[in-house]
């Protein structure tokens, strides 16, 4: 039996509310899931939350609440943004879960009984925005100043006595797993940044623990009272412990290893050197690491980085909800623009204007445009009835057009295929798109309007109808995976019943039963001078 397809999100960190950056991350990560789905795979999309550490519980008690309280609330607002968003994770995984609680302290016992622990006593400097510690090595890069190398704030100098997992010990080891797997960290100038990372000595140990009296909320260490786990051991181990590992063999083995692990690129560290170090500290053998590790890019706010201090932080419940309100497919539109502004990798700059021009200009006057006008001609001419193409006699030496659109109808899930194998997620859509361009462009020239006036064009009209309810089928379908929503209201108005299940579907041509009558019509996209955005 093929291997369940298993993708993961980072877990979020329940400190603040979610904004535009977890969203992205999320979206994207969905996206591939259900592009997997609809290709007829078995997919496990995991996502969920963070929710131990010094920062959480600063953040608890400046909120005045216990930790557990606090975290309890906080997850409902990511839980419920992921319902405003559509996103289909199969597995939902909190850091405070028995489930996964248990399986730290199994690996933790386990490394600690293989003696693959070390007690010491660390004296260096920890950021706790970013849960991490950094050695004055590392900072020398940086000219020795006390800040964070990731988000540039003041470190903290810490001198405390913990455990520590070996890092150099599997440095050589990491490097040759590197180099037989180029595919392993994605976008490539990311895989660039760890192999020259590995060129240098890594840090001698990463400490795994942090001492209870200073950091209260976090797992027990089973082996030392005086301890909880350090975050970000904690909190890798969830891609370990939501599959069942230590717990359920016959479903991990169906799981594991993960195909994706979707990041930003502020994490990379901890996910392309810690995490498979950890990993292979457990034993894991090369075969079982992960597949991928893709580091996407940062939103920007127009030029300015995103950050609280700055009062610039996008709020994805904002956008959906209040500047897109008088969108019927708010959400949708929302996750189209995270997909399509930035190739998927980069760095991109966020803005309304920028959302308003997608919307305007690829959604209303293109997807919206097309299918508005195709299908209020099959009303106006064919009493709403799909019909069937037209026989071969009467089409008129329009036929390289008729060809030429069904041939790039046809070839789209191709197109498609390659672009998402790379995660190029705006590369799909601009496929998708013009093909939607293609068939107004086919509208333009093959003018519907005039054969329908002349009683022998019907058969020629009954082509152009047919071919273009045809297209429409198929972005239908291809869009599935983006704007889902978008996608099952176009499957509806073409009267298709249910929702767009197989991407095989948009090989086939033709692909609607002739004689179908449409569903009833609206319009997908109001334009956003009419007050529909704002
Ligand atoms: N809790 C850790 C992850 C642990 S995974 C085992 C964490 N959480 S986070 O909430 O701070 O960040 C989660 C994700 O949001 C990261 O992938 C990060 O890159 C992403 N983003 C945070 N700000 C972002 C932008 N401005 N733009 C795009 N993504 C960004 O790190």
């Amino acid at each position: 039996m093929a291997k369940t397809f298993y993708l993961t999100t980072p877990l979020y960190y329940v400190n603040a509310s979610p904004h535009i950056g977890h969203s992205y991350t999320e979206v994207a990560a969905d996206c591939l899931a259900r592009y997997r789905r609809l290709k007829g795979e078995a997919v496990f999309f995991l996502t969920g939350t963070d929710e131990h550490g010094q920062k959480i519980e600063q953040a608890a008690t400046a909120a005045g609440k216990a930790p557990q309280m606090f975290v309890d609330e906080m997850v409902e607002r990511f839980k419920a943004l992921w319902t405003l968003l559509g996103i289909s994770h199969d597995d939902f995984i909190r850091t405070t879960e028995p489930r996964h609680v248990t399986v730290v302290q199994a690996c933790l016992t386990r490394l600690h009984d293989e003696n693959a622990l070390f007690h010491a006593t660390y004296d260096g400097w920890y950021c706790t925005p970013c849960e991490t510690f950094w050695t004055k090595d590392e900072l020398a890069a940086t000219g020795g100043s006390p800040t964070c190398p990731n988000c540039q704030r003041p470190l903290e100098a810490v001198k405390e006595e913990g455990w520590y997992l070996p890092l150099r010990r599997h440095q050589d080891w990491l490097r040759r797993f590197l180099k037989a797997h180029p595919p392993f960290i994605q976008p490539q100038t990311r895989y660039n940044e760890i192999a020259s990372l590995l060129e240098q000595p890594l840090p001698e140990y990463l400490c795994i623990t942090r001492p209870r009296r200073r950091v209260g909320w976090g797992i027990p260490v089973p082996f030392s009272d005086r301890h909880v786990t350090y975050v970000w051991f904690d909190a890798l181990l969830n891609y370990l412990s939501a599959p069942g590992y230590g717990v359920d063999a016959e479903r991990f083995e169906g799981l594991w290893p993960a195909d994706v692990h979707f990041i930003g690129k502020d994490i990379l560290r901890h996910h392309a050197v810690y995490w498979p170090i950890i990993l292979h500290a457990l034993g894991l053998s090369d075969e079982r690491m992960p597949r991928l590790i893709f580091a996407h890019g940062w939103w920007k706010i127009g030029e300015q980085k995103m950050s609280k201090s700055l009062g610039n932080i996008v709020d994805p419940y904002a956008i959906v909800q209040q500047f897109l309100k008088g969108q019927s497919f708010a959400a949708d539109v929302y996750r189209y623009f995270l997909l399509r502004e930035v190739p998927f990798g980069q760095d991109g700059a966020f803005s309304e204007d920028a959302i308003l021009g997608r919307l305007d200009a690829d959604l209303a006057d293109d997807l919206g445009n097309l299918v508005n006008r195709a299908l209020s001609m099959i009303e106006r001419y064919r009493k709403g009835v799909i019909p069937d193409f037209g026989s071969e006699n009467d089409r008129l030496g329009r036929v390289t057009d008729d060809d030429d659109l069904k041939e790039e109808a046809l070839q789209l899930s191709g197109r498609l295929d390659e672009s998402m194998s790379n995660l190029s997620f705006a590369d799909a859509l601009g496929s998708i798109f013009q093909l939607v361009t293609h068939a107004n462009r086919y509208i333009e020239n093959q003018t519907p309007w005039l054969y329908a006036k002349d009683t022998t064009g019907q058969e020629r009209l009954n082509t152009i109808l047919r071919s273009l309810a045809e297209v429409i089928r198929i972005v239908s379908i291809t869009l599935e995976p983006f704007m889902p929503s978008v996608s099952a209201a176009i499957w509806q108005q073409l009267g298709m019943g249910g929702t767009p299940r197989r991407l095989a579907d948009a090989s086939r041509w033709p692909g609607i039963s002739s004689g179908q009558p449409l569903g009833a019509r609206s319009v997908l996209f109001p334009k956003s001078e009419a007050g529909a955005a704002g």
